[in-house]
């Protein structure tokens, strides 16, 4: 029976408590950890998000009526204790805050008795993560969660405090609005007020933010809730936040500055790290050719060579036909791994092809200086040395080659790489290896769609010097586009924006929009944009991107309190869900054909 608190106040939070209280009553409210009866003397651990503390209740010492309650309690319980701060009588425990004190009561209520949960309340849970989403809310008891959760906020409030220092404005825009071209698949949302017709959520503020910049709020911030529908990876989840920020009269320099100052705050604050000013910054096109990806993962080497020219007049016809149709051939050099057992390479060459490749030649530089490989037959010895020597390789070392179009050979051997690194340890876990990946190209041409797509947005600016391919040769266009990376993340992405009318016409041409079709969409800010708009730039971070590595997490799961799965569900709400007839009705909307899909 739950019985109430009146007359009894907490004082303290569990493990607010420590040997400085010795002496002192107080009254703790929290859940039990555990029960543990030995007949004349019962000791619980009380749970609260604080920690954890141990309470004696002592028969003769505690009166009968408390005592028989003590005995019933079990994990879970919602219990009151009022009772004497003491030093612990048994041995200290070294892994709780409060393990040289324990309370002994002297009133106990129970506020709220528990079923038996369906998975122990602990750090470190073995239980299944589908059964611990089913019942978030018990997991979320779990310290390791409540830590990453009190982080959370602790970050969101820095953030908050920095940039409000830093003279921006906190702004909310709206949620139910027009589809954003962020380039996802939007969540639509019917309107009942007009049938057929549907508000989008939106896939970040962008345009809004870029009119707030049209009507003189000059340094925008806002941690805004995003929506995409998209497929779900351990670092996506279909809604996210974002901090979203905007400044005006600013080039990328600016917002570089202020967020390498907030990324340095940060990490001080909270995590007691110094992070280094500037950060280091690369092209894309460098990126890509030394790593062979735009969010590369610093924290190792292993970098991308390209034997292009090296190989070009061998007789290894993989080689070859990759550089006659424009491709070419590049290599990592996998460091003293020449003895990786066959299997081993194969599932390398495996993974290479699950990524696009149509194979992965290899050679190994034997510990006596002789070659293994799967194409040297192919070449000529002197060929073989001057190979092994592009490559940087020594004996012990294992060379790995993909030749394919660019596209396919960045693709192949950057994700290579990282698995590589993960396989034979060679990360440092503990590193934070920031970088900003700048001049990414501001078109990338959709096969699937038979042309380009905006790699950032369609509000990007263009490199001056490059503004006469926008409408010739687009892939050659730059984009002043910049992503921040973490450790081999995307942690955010943002660019200077076109605010001329001729650019942003000529880019929208080049997308292939009709003027009619860009007036349909975003219209409201090409209009914004003829009554006087500030030159303006911003960025926007995944927050929970952000907190999941601060936190040493590998999930973004584990960093948002009530997060989807891979199927966009939640296992929790039994969200997404049917609904009644007459919701349908009153928007005006048929299902189709919804039972032959299931
Ligand atoms: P972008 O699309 O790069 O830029 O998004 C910014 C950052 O948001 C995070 N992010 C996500 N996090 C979790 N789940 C997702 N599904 C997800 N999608 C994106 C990433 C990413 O770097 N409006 C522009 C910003 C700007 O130009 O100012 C934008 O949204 O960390
Ligand atoms: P094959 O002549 O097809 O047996 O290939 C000889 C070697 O070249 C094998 O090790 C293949 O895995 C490898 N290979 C095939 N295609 C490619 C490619 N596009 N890039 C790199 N290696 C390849």
């Amino acid at each position: 029976m739950a019985e109430s608190m009146k007359g009894l106040k907490r004082t303290c939070r569990c493990a607010e408590l420590g040997e400085k209280d010795i002496g002192r009553e107080v009254t703790v409210m929290g859940w039990v950890q555990k029960q543990r009866n030995k007949g004349s003397i019962i000791f619980v651990d009380m749970r609260d998000r604080s920690g954890i503390l141990q309470i004696i209740f002592e028969d003769g010492e505690i009166d009968k009526e408390y005592f028989a309650k003590a005995e019933k309690l079990r994990s879970e319980f919602v219990i009151a204790v009022k009772g004497k701060v003491t030093a612990r009588s048994g041995a200290v425990n070294e892994n709780i805050a409060t393990g040289a004190i324990e309370i002994r009561a002297k009133e106990l209520r129970i506020l709220s008795e528990s079923d038996t949960p369906p998975f122990p309340v602990e750090r470190n849970s073995k239980t299944k993560e589908d059964l611990r989403l089913k019942y978030r809310y018990l997991d979320l008891r779990r310290p390791d969660l409540q830590e990453n959760i009190l982080l959370r906020s602790r970050i969101a409030q820095i953030v908050r405090q920095f940039l409000v220092d830093e003279g921006f404005i906190e702004i909310e825009t709206p949620m139910l609005t027009k589809s954003t071209p962020e380039g996802a698949r939007d969540y639509l949302v019917p309107s009942r007020v007009h049938p057929g017709s549907f508000y989008a959520l939106p896939q970040s503020p962008q345009l809004f933010k870029q009119l707030l910049m049209c009507s003189g709020y000059d340094r925008y911030f806002q941690i805004a809730r995003c929506f995409r529908d998209e497929d779900l990876r351990a670092d996506r989840q279909p809604e996210f936040t974002q901090i979203d920020m905007e400044l005006s009269f600013v080039d990328e320099d600016d917002v570089i500055d202020v967020n390498e100052r907030l990324i340095r705050k940060l990490f001080k604050e909270v995590l007691d790290i110094d992070i280094e000013l500037p950060l280091l910054r690369m092209t894309w096109q460098e990126a890509m050719d030394r790593f062979g990806s735009d969010k590369p993962d610093m924290r190792f080497e292993m970098e991308l060579k390209d034997v292009s020219d090296v190989v070009k007049n061998c007789n290894f016809a993989v080689f070859t036909d990759a550089l006659k149709t424009g491709g070419s051939v590049r290599g990592i050099n996998v460091k003293g791994q020449s003895s990786m057992p066959r299997k081993k390479i194969d599932a390398l060459v495996k993974t290479a092809k699950d990524f696009g490749a149509k194979g992965l030649a290899y050679l190994a530089v034997n510990e006596d200086g002789t070659y293994k490989s799967s194409f040297a037959k192919f070449m000529q010895e002197d060929e073989l040395k001057a190979l092994v020597d592009a490559m940087d390789a020594k004996s012990g070392d294992l060379l790995l080659f993909a030749a394919d179009k660019n596209k396919v050979v960045y693709d192949v051997l950057g994700n290579l790489r990282i698995q590589i690194a993960e396989s034979l340890d060679l990360i440092d876990k503990n590193e934070y290896k920031f970088l900003w990946v700048t001049e990414f190209p501001e078109f990338e041409y959709s096969e699937e769609q038979g042309r380009y797509l905006a790699m950032h947005h369609p509000f990007t600016m263009p490199f001056e010097e490059d503004i006469v391919y926008l409408e010739s040769t687009p892939e050659k266009v730059r984009a002043r586009a910049y992503d921040i990376v973490l450790n081999g993340t995307e942690l955010g992405g943002g660019s200077v924006r076109i605010h001329q009318d001729d650019i942003q016409e000529t880019m929208l041409k080049a997308l292939g929009f009709t003027k009619e079709r860009a007036y349909e969409q975003f219209g409201f800010l090409l209009d914004a944009f003829k009554y006087g708009v500030p030159p303006h730039a911003g960025l926007a971070y995944g927050f929970d991107r952000l907190v999941m590595l601060m936190a040493r997490q590998d999930n973004i799961r584990d960093v948002i309190a009530f997060p989807k799965v891979k199927d966009a569900s939640c296992l929790m709400t039994n969200a997404p869900d049917k609904v009644e007839d007459v919701q349908l009705d009153e928007l005006g909307i048929q299902v189709k054909e919804a039972e032959d899909k299931q």
